[in-house]
């Protein structure tokens, strides 16, 4: 089962409209043609407009990094799939640790977000990792197995080659630290054994796996080169052309 990278730029709490144009651009004319690796961006909510017209003639795709599970009411200061659907939004990323840590989100919870995000169109980016304190009670593969399970309980089958994973050690996010390509792959394939049980061994064997916690351009080929890492979702490194189109340029090589 061949599985075409995912190179997936996660903003953060970064870059106004204006900083986006300047930084698509550069996206666009440095990666923007080619259609080896797939490339999305996923903005503040107050850039997604303007991402949108901006990428709407190229091949890069548009991501959000968080949705509501609710289809419309009251929820102030919140965002519907079908909100993010009228801008042309593709990939939605949810469960990401720092909304577990800040904003008290858990799998279950996030679960709703994700059975929403496919209904309406949107595929998910579920991302899933362990605490440094939990990497050190060896419950890594536990941890990851559980969140898993109840984030992806009920998901169609049918709508399976929709869904993307990201596994982000929590202590590799934002801290340089990243999880060497042997510990990657550890986790990668296990959570593809947990998607066997709950999918089907075929199934399992499409769904992208990204890896996300401080890939760089210097460590993206050897991370990307692991048999189940299948792309990344790039934090840091996302906020400059050079450093991200070096990552997107590091899995062209690889395919
Ligand atoms: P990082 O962030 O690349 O800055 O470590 C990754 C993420 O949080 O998605």
């Amino acid at each position: 089962m061949s599985r075409k990278y995912l190179i997936a730029g996660n903003w953060k709490m970064n870059k106004t409209a204006s900083e986006a144009e300047d930084l698509v651009g550069e996206i666009n004319t440095s990666v923007g043609s080619q259609t080896t690796v797939q490339v999305c961006v996923c903005p503040a909510f107050t850039a997604l407009a303007k991402t949108s017209e901006l990428v709407e003639q190229t091949e890069v795709f548009l991501g959000s990094q968080n949705m509501n599970a609710e289809s419309s009411g009251a929820y102030t200061g919140e965002i519907s799939a079908e909100m993010l659907r009228d801008l042309y939004v593709s990939f939605v990323i949810l469960g990401h640790s720092e909304r577990r840590q800040y904003y008290g989100e858990i799998s279950t919870a996030i679960n709703l977000k994700v059975l929403a995000a496919v209904q309406n169109n949107l595929k998910p980016i579920y991302c899933i990792g362990e605490t440094l304190e939990e990497r050190e009670a060896g419950q890594t593969l536990a941890v990851v197995r559980q969140q898993v399970r109840e984030g992806l309980a009920n998901f169609p089958t049918n709508a399976i080659e929709h869904l993307v994973l990201a596994y982000e050690p929590v202590w590799a996010i934002g801290t340089g630290k990243t999880a060497t390509d042997e510990m990657a792959q550890e986790v990668h394939a296990d959570i593809r054994q947990v998607l066997a049980e709950m999918f089907g061994e075929s199934a399992s064997a499409s769904v992208r796996i990204l890896y996300g916690g401080s890939m760089k351009p210097d460590n993206a080929q050897s991370l990307l080169s692991q048999p189940d890492v299948d792309g990344g979702l790039i934090g840091g490194a996302s906020l400059t052309s050079r450093a991200f189109c070096g990552i997107v340029e590091a899995a062209r090589a690889l395919s």
